[in-house]
């Protein structure tokens, strides 16, 4: 068989020339005496992905020039008092945009969180309306992980039009706006998009009819190289914490691609972490950028 040399999506490379350009016109706008962007981020408890996501997200604000708040709550803060804050936040007139890092613990529905925030500040793009007006085609906050895929196919120059695109995984956050993006009438783009999940009959199947796989399962290792076709473009969105006792962090993080078998098969792979991980922060950022400047909802 024949051995193709595949090329790396590399998401890191891209996030660090994306934060450059936001970083220039953060710059042209502090010489304007204009409002810089300003993000929040609301952090429940102490889980230790949401507290490395928050983290870098801080970190990559103050790279880039942002001001940035960031506003922690112990587990037992209760809901009301959440939305409290949610609305003190939609009424701050410095605030442009914020997030409140998920999951939240089990006595707090999300649903009425993410309803609460205003949508012309939510920059997770999580609220109804936005998710509404995305999936028509109407100007909005796309949520950063969609975002950052379709802008890291978009800055490779991937061909997507007429392609059969499979996503693996149908959450809120990944599967369901990243297929909705790809099948819309744009480019990146104009796909056949088919959906798959637990329940399911035939992934393996679609998989290998696929030009290009996107897989959001949060399973580590799941998409096998039998499942794969010659030539395709795959994205992987797993980032699962497996515990290894090799790495100074006591874990390795693991995506759900089994890259070593898969990557000789591919034309383009992201790998992990380095390739969608980084895409997210950026488009968020990006987000708070849009909305520092009212582009979106003026
Ligand atoms: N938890 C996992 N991904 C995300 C995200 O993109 N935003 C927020 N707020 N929480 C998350």
């Amino acid at each position: 068989m024949e051995e193709r040399g595949y090329q790396l999506l590399d998401g890191k490379a891209v996030s660090a020339q994306m934060k450059q350009e936001m970083a220039d016109e953060v710059a042209l706008i502090k010489a304007d005496g204009g409002k810089i962007p300003h993000l929040a981020a609301i952090l429940v408890g102490h889980d230790g992905g949401s507290e490395t996501y928050v983290a870098n997200k801080v970190k990559t604000c103050e790279e880039i020039g942002f001001k940035s708040t960031l506003i922690r709550y112990e587990n037992e803060v209760t809901e009301e008092e959440l939305l409290r804050k949610v609305n003190e936040l939609n009424n701050d007139p410095d605030v442009d945009g914020f997030i409140v890092q998920l999951p939240l613990p089990k006595h707090i529905s999300e649903q009425k969180i993410i309803e609460a925030i205003d949508y012309r500040k939510d920059v997770d793009g999580f609220h109804p309306i936005n998710v509404g007006r995305m999936s028509i085609g109407l100007p909005c906050f796309v949520s950063a992980t969609p975002a950052g895929i379709v802008e890291l196919l978009k800055r490779y120059k991937i061909e997507t039009k007429g392609k059969h695109c499979v996503v693996l995984g149908r959450s809120n956050i990944v599967g369901k706006p990243v297929a909705s993006l790809m099948m819309q009438k744009n480019d990146p783009g104009d796909c056949t998009v088919t959906v798959c999940h637990s329940r399911s009959n035939n992934i393996k199947e679609m998989c290998l009819s696929a030009d290009i796989i996107i897989v959001a399962l949060g399973v580590p290792e799941y998409l096998k190289a039998d499942m794969v076709k010659e030539g395709a473009v795959i994205v992987d969105v797993g980032t699962t914490r497996v515990p290894n006792a090799s790495t100074k962090s006591g874990f390795k993080l693991t995506g759900d691609v089994k890259f070593d078998e898969v990557a000789p098969k591919c034309a383009y792979i992201t790998p992990v972490p380095g390739g969608v991980g980084p895409m997210t922060i950026i488009s968020l950022m990006r987000n708070t950028l849009l909305a520092g400047k009212k582009v979106i909802y003026p």
